[in-house]
């Protein structure tokens, strides 16, 4: 953990938020956009999508109507908090990529019924997110402590927090499927080499499906997801001093089903040269050449069941709604398999 300490009074209301990260930083968003364009296609991490104005669509893309990932699995969560917290009454819960943390009032709704009162720790790479949420949160819920914290979590857990008492790590949303299989499984070994045997593991996964349904939650008719996407272009223009022309390019979700995975991409509509001040380089785009922005990997209940045993991981409960159209899984560290 860092020392660096930001308090916010966002609500009227006070939220500690730490600036967590290692010793060794990791790829900057240039090393990122190096290595990424060197690939065919070009691509990019994720995680940059994220800055308050990508927090922010991906906000609306969760209301959206033909996104049915976050309703599915608030509803599930709705169903099954009292069980999670049953099986596992958690002095802290600890939210990997928290965003808006909309969907943990599930959880918050049912510490309040049972009487638990666990502490709130919120991690997300985009600082802004987690100090408004965690101001929400402590405003809905006067009883919770909530320690925010900023960062990466590909940069190794290792410089978590670990307070001591039973934790409950949450990663929802289906992010899991953002991460290619290795990548799923270290980040998964990662997270176990962070959990006593006591601790649990509630993740949120997405279901394979008709494809219709997948390409058109990646693709909704009101552009939210198109602007989204083209955010990723914002970003790098504003941090790297780059000129993509964002009316250059177009969204575009395609559901590969061999690899069980949405591709979305960003559609070069003509042939333009791209300066990018920061890296003292520039890179030329063909007319019809594209940029994989994020992969979405949806699972069938023996492909999660494997990533989690690869990683060390056990499942105790598996939660899905009757359309099986998500899943929500109750895990813990396997026995005998720490070093
Ligand atoms: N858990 C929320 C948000 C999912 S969106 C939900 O289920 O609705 C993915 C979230 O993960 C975003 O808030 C994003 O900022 C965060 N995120 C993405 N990559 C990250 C990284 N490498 N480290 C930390 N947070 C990350
Ligand atoms: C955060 N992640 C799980 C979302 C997803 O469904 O893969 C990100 C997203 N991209 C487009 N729409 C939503």
């Amino acid at each position: 953990m860092t020392d660096s300490l930001t308090r916010s009074a966002d609500s009227g209301i006070d939220v500690e938020v730490i600036t967590i990260g290692t010793d060794a930083p990791g790829p900057t968003l240039a090393d990122d956009l190096v290595a990424g364009f060197e690939r065919t296609p070009k691509s990019l991490p994720p995680k940059y999508f994220y800055d308050e104005h990508g927090s922010a669509l991906f906000d609306r893309i969760c209301d959206t109507p033909e996104y049915y990932p976050t309703r599915t699995e608030d509803a599930v969560l709705h169903e099954c908090a009292p069980e999670v917290l049953a099986r596992h009454p958690a002095e802290h819960i600890i939210e990997l990529g928290s965003g808006t943390s909309r969907k943990t009032r599930r959880l918050l709704d049912a510490c309040e019924r049972t009487g638990l009162a666990p502490r709130y720790w919120p991690l997300d790479v985009c600082p802004e997110v987690v100090r408004e949420a965690g101001a929400t949160l402590r405003s809905e819920y006067p009883w919770l402590g909530v320690t925010g914290l900023a960062g990466d979590y590909l940069g190794g857990l290792d410089t978590l927090p670990a307070p001591p008492g039973r934790r409950l790590y949450v990663f929802l949303g289906g992010t899991l499927g953002n991460f290619t299989a290795d990548e799923s499984v270290a980040f998964l070994a990662d997270l176990a080499r962070c959990m006593q045997p006591g601790d649990a593991l509630l993740l949120g996964v997405d279901r394979v499906k008709d494809p219709q349904v997948l390409e058109a939650a990646y693709d909704d008719a009101a552009g939210v997801t198109a602007a989204f996407n083209l955010n990723l272009l914002n970003v790098l223009n504003r941090e790297l001093g780059a000129d993509f022309p964002l009316d250059a390019f177009r969204h575009r979700a395609r559901y590969d089903r061999e690899q069980q995975r949405i591709e979305m991409y960003l559609d070069a509509q003509r042939a333009f040269s791209v300066q990018v001040p920061a890296l003292e380089r520039s890179w030329e785009f063909a007319a019809g050449e594209s940029i994989l922005t994020e992969i979405s990997r949806k699972f069938t209940p023996a492909d999660i069941e494997e990533e989690l045993s690869r990683a060390g991981l056990s499942l105790d409960t598996a939660f899905e709604p009757d359309n099986g159209y998500f899943s929500l899984l109750l895990a813990r560290p396997a026995a005998g398999t720490r070093d």
